[in-house]
């Protein structure tokens, strides 16, 4: 057990009260006051036509596989350096990831690598915007238009930043939030897609209940409903979104707190950037953070896995994050192993998050800070 562990689930206001209400009104199933609550919050917030509460953000993107009739021969192109959902959600409808490497600074796709992996089989561009830090969206949107692509925002670090004044997920044709535990606003398992392109809403709205057309019997459209589509049970509990609007309705609040533990790392740090013992990634000024983590890039494998030890034994944990995705056995499986994506290998190998969590307090910061410094010989 860690004494400041690396993520810590919080409680903002008024979850349990608002779960106690979703009882009382008399639905926890799907659908619900609460459910309506985050989709109308969400579509205000991220600019777009429709939202659609999901159980998960690898449900979002699975609902955004099917909606881009990705299929047998189809090609998709993606980062590596992302989780696994960005790629598995098409892989399983028998697409093929084509991973493009990353930037150097933001750690992001990069954009002006993506025409080169373009073949006469690709079908989409899923994007994945790293620690909420937005990709080139312009350019990415352009490149897309031009061959007649669709493009998939994988926001799931991204609630709540920008890009050019535009929120992340309500750009490409289809955006995926997440509201798992770890992200900024939290429900346990929670997820949302965003449907930026009008056409796709109706048959969302059927592939996420079952393949079938009740949504619009629910609205009265028909006298009933039955199977139309292709779907599954991509339909979140009223439970998670009674907790889930406590925390949206405090998002500045939660957005504020987390702005302070971000700039409290970055200023602290700085001294070490300044001396070339690690690098902080950055964002581009036309960006907006939700300060959604703090990440150092460090020399080399072995300095991260010695300051992780070094971490450890102050009782605080620090953890890595994305293996790339086309050296996993399932990458290599769909022809992954050939890509050459130096950038990916180099950064994901030395890359290193600090605790980062709404409770995390000065004190507990501090120390983290402290050992940090001590680790490169700066006192304690
Ligand atoms: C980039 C990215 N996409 C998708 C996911 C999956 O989110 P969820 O756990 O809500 O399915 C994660 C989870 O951390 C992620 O980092």
């Amino acid at each position: 057990m860690y004494r400041i562990p690396f993520n810590k689930p919080f409680i903002v206001g008024k979850e349990l009260e608002y779960i106690a209400e979703a009882v009382s009104l008399g639905n926890i199933a799907a659908d619900g006051y609460f459910t309506t609550k985050c989709s109308e919050f969400l579509a205000d917030h991220a600019a777009s036509p429709r939202v659609l509460m999901t159980p998960s953000c690898t449900a979002s993107l699975e609902m955004a596989a099917m909606l881009c009739e990705l299929g047998e021969g189809d090609e998709v192109i993606l980062p590596s350096f992302t989780f696994v959902s960005t790629a598995a959600c098409f892989v399983r409808e028998g697409a093929r990831p084509v991973f493009v490497d990353v930037r150097p600074d933001t750690l992001n796709i990069d954009e002006t690598r993506i025409e080169a992996a373009i073949t006469p089989r690709t079908r989409a561009i899923f994007v994945v915007h790293y620690a909420g830090v937005a990709c080139e969206m312009d350019a990415i949107l352009d490149i897309a238009k031009r061959h007649g692509l669709r493009v998939v925002e994988d926001a799931a670090q991204g609630v709540n930043a920008t890009y050019r004044g535009r929120p992340l997920g309500g750009m490409g044709d289809l955006g995926a939030f997440s509201f798992h535990e770890t992200k900024n606003f939290i429900c346990g398992e929670g997820g949302a897609l965003c449907i930026n392109d009008l056409d796709l809403v109706e048959r969302a709205e059927i592939i996420r209940d079952k393949g079938t057309n009740r949504q619009a019997f629910n609205r009265g459209e028909i006298a009933k409903y039955t199977w139309v589509d292709h779907g599954s049970s991509y339909v979140p509990s009223e439970l998670s979104c009674a907790f889930l609007w406590a925390q949206l309705e405090k998002m500045e609040v939660i957005t504020q707190r987390r702005r302070e533990v971000h700039s409290r790392y970055q200023e602290a740090l700085a001294p070490l950037e300044a001396s070339g013992a690690l690098r902080i990634p950055s964002t581009p000024a036309h960006c907006s953070l939700n300060y959604h983590m703090f990440a150092v890039l460090l020399k080399d494998m072995a300095t991260r896995s010695l300051l992780i030890d070094h971490l450890k034994q102050r009782g605080i944990l620090a953890v890595f994050h994305y293996v790339p995705l086309h050296l996993a056995p399932m990458g290599r499986r769909y022809g992954g192993g050939d890509a050459d994506l130096p950038v990916t290998m180099d950064v994901s190998g030395r890359l290193l998050r600090l605790p980062f969590y709404y409770e995390l307090s000065p004190d507990a910061q501090d120390e983290v800070i402290d050992a940090v410094h001590a680790f490169f010989g700066g006192g304690s």
